[in-house]
């Protein structure tokens, strides 16, 4: 989907984390809405990572904080583990949900600025009455696995760390709750490129040390592929590619992944100058997507809502929107011409 299907789902396998047919739209006044995420399909296997990748504005906030019902989505459901969340209410969702954490886009304003970083921490067990006593001895062994030293932050605000020491308090916190899903929003985009390395290391020990499975929200191609096992491509609220995240440089096919690949430094050098679509991304770079605006999301174009920025795009495209299909193992694209066998 820059169209729709399921055809990228695993039917025979057992998921924890089940996004059905999921819609989330904005009402913004006089009968328009704006159009977030138009039928989400995801299922995360246990241990996996996927990767949620597409330029600002795409919906991958809206996604996320959907899953964690914050809020419901509009339509769909949202299954974790044993509960349907989207049908429940507050006291019982809350519960829920503590399976599931969510690390935010910006780590200093995700925090209150009025709390300690004992506080922060414990804030989620505290919000269940938990105040056992060892509480403090598990939260300065999180603090300890998260990198920070426990004595040297324990009474400090978050004012007075640093934007990687925030994003290390915001991992503790999620981890306190020892869930089973993590949801990470772009968690390293507000740091420098030094302390962007850091916190993807520690995403990625966490992960294994706690046994996660774990969504990774980014707008960068290089940074969700190295962290991924699947990388799932967002445009203007719908699925435009499901692939795994090895090699997607030189495997990816829908265009706009093309243009993403394309648009990073080096990029353009894993797709050869007379493939019919790379070539068109490579040379006519002024036209593509990379640097032309998203169109509005109050009325997206019909059809393949990627076709006002697509190099190959035809009257079909128009007219019909295209179904995910399986192209490789494990690779689904939903593009009418590579299906029509243009690529
Ligand atoms: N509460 C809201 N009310 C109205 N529109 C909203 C709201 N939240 C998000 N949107 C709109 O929904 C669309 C998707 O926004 P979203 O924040 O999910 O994008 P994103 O992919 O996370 O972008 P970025 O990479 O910049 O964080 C955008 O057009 C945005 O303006
Ligand atoms: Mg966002």
């Amino acid at each position: 989907m820059a169209g729709s299907g399921v055809a990228h789902m695993r039917p025979e396998s057992d998921p924890v984390l089940s996004v059905d047919q999921m819609v989330v739209e904005f009402p913004v006044g006089r009968g328009q809405k704006v159009h977030a995420v138009s039928g989400m399909n995801i299922d995360l296997l246990p241990g996996e990572t996927l990767g949620i990748l597409g330029e600002s504005g795409c919906g991958k906030s809206s996604a996320g904080r959907a899953i964690m019902q914050e809020p419901s989505p509009t339509s769909g459901t949202v299954r974790l583990l044993d509960h349907e969340l989207t049908g429940l209410k507050i006291k019982p969702l809350r519960k829920a949900r503590s399976r599931m954490q969510m690390i935010m886009q910006d780590p200093v304003s995700s925090l209150n600025p009025r709390r300690r970083v004992r506080d922060l921490v414990a804030e989620g067990l505290a919000i269940w009455g938990y105040d056992g006593d060892d509480m403090d001895a598990s939260i300065r062994e999180t603090l300890t696995a998260v990198g920070l030293d426990p004595d040297a932050v324990w009474d400090r605000r978050p004012h007075e760390l640093s934007g990687g020491q925030c994003q290390r308090v915001c991992i503790a916190r999620a981890l306190m709750m020892n869930p089973d899903v993590l949801i990470c929003d772009e968690p390293v985009s507000a740091l420098d490129v030094s302390v962007q390395a850091q916190i993807l290391n520690l995403l990625e020990r966490t992960k294994e040390k706690y046994d996660l499975s774990m969504i990774f929200i980014a707008h960068d191609v290089s940074v969700v592929k190295n962290i991924s096992d699947r990388v799932m491509v967002l445009y203007l609220g719908k699925t435009c590619e499901v692939l795994p995240s090895q090699g997607m440089q030189t495997r990816a096919l829908h265009p706009y992944t093309r243009t993403l690949i394309a648009s990073i430094p080096g990029g353009e050098q894993a797709f050869s100058s007379d493939d019919p679509v790379a070539g068109d991304l490579v040379e006519e770079k002024p036209r593509s997507a990379a640097t032309t605006e998203l169109p509005s999301p109050l009325n997206p174009p019909s059809g393949c809502r990627f076709r006002t920025r697509c190099p190959l795009a035809t009257e079909q495209c128009a007219a019909e929107e295209p179904q995910l299909r399986e192209v490789g193992q494990g690779h689904f694209i939903a593009c009418h011409n590579v299906a029509t066998g243009i690529v």
